[in-house]
């Protein structure tokens, strides 16, 4: 049974959506009944995406682009548009990390290309999503963040500053586009297992998560139908955190007083 039927038939746009967060999504999107339009830069795995959903009964097709580049951007919609007529939900996921620089190592081409990619790329993808939405009654925008944009990682400055971007962008944009029935939120996912770790990795890095576990993809699938469907109409301009608790502790597991070994056992509650 579909989680979110008023999902069934709608235009999503994921980007990104050859590997990782932006895979899960989409195919979870597809899972629901919606038109998934899978884009990524590597058009092989824009490509296999796609295939995989349609092989499990969905509907996709890929738009194989660089979302930094306003040409090719272009052409996600005009491939959108030409299969499904419409767009009613806009998941910006494409984004890189790497490489990571000490901010003494780093140069102007470092900042730009992570900027051009996180932070200008969602603005080239919701500038064109936002005016069909706007044309056809309304729609849901999804962004996606991260903890850097809060709390900041080690030798992720561009990075940081483009998540913070995207937050600041989230807000200004569900100014100017609720008027429109535009709503816009943003995703924050903490640590997803997106390189696909060994066991002892996974379990090594979930030590200092509160839930007591790395995340999956598939977790952040929940909270993106959940932004993009009815059940949100109300929600817009904000953040939601997709970490199993990792912005919420001040301390991890590991330097915290009061070690998580030393909580009551559930046998003797
Ligand atoms: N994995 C995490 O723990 C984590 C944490 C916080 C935020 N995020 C964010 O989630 C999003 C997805 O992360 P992920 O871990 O799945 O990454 P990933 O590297 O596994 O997948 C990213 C995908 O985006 C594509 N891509 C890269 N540049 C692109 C471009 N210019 N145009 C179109 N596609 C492009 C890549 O080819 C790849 O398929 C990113 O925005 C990332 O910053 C991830």
């Amino acid at each position: 049974m579909s989680t979110h039927p008023d999902l069934a038939g709608k235009v999503v746009i994921v980007t990104g959506a050859g590997k990782g967060i932006g895979e899960a999504i989409a195919a979870r999107f597809g899972s629901v009944g919606s038109s998934v339009v899978v884009n990524d830069v590597d058009a092989a795995s824009a490509e296999a995406a796609a295939q995989s959903i349609n092989a499990a009964g969905g509907t996709a097709i890929a738009a194989a682009a660089d979302v930094s580049d306003s040409a090719q951007v272009d052409t996600i919609f005009e491939a959108t548009l030409a299969a499904f007529g419409t767009v009613d939900v806009m998941v910006n996921n494409a984004g890189i990390i790497s490489p990571m620089l000490h901010f003494f190592d780093a140069d102007e081409a470092w900042w730009r290309r992570i900027i051009d990619v996180n932070l200008t790329g969602h603005f080239l993808c919701n500038h064109r999503a936002a005016r069909v939405m706007a044309k056809n009654g309304g729609g849901s925008i999804i962004n996606m963040s991260s903890g850097g944009a809060t709390r900041a990682h080690r030798s992720f400055t561009a990075y940081d500053a483009s998540k913070g971007g995207i937050e600041a962008l989230t807000r200004a944009m569900a100014l100017d586009l609720g008027p429109y029935n535009i709503r816009v939120n943003a995703l924050m996912p903490g640590s997803i297992d997106t390189a696909g770790m060994d066991t002892e990795a996974r379990a090594y890095r979930g030590v200092n998560i509160p839930a007591g576990r790395i995340g999956d993809p598939f977790d952040m699938t929940g909270p993106a139908l959940f932004l993009a469907s009815d059940d949100s109409s109300y929600v817009t301009g904000d953040v939601i955190k997709v970490d199993g608790g990792m912005l919420a502790q001040q301390r991890s597991a590991t330097v915290d007083i009061v070690h998580p070994d030393t909580f009551p056992a559930v046998e003797d509650l």
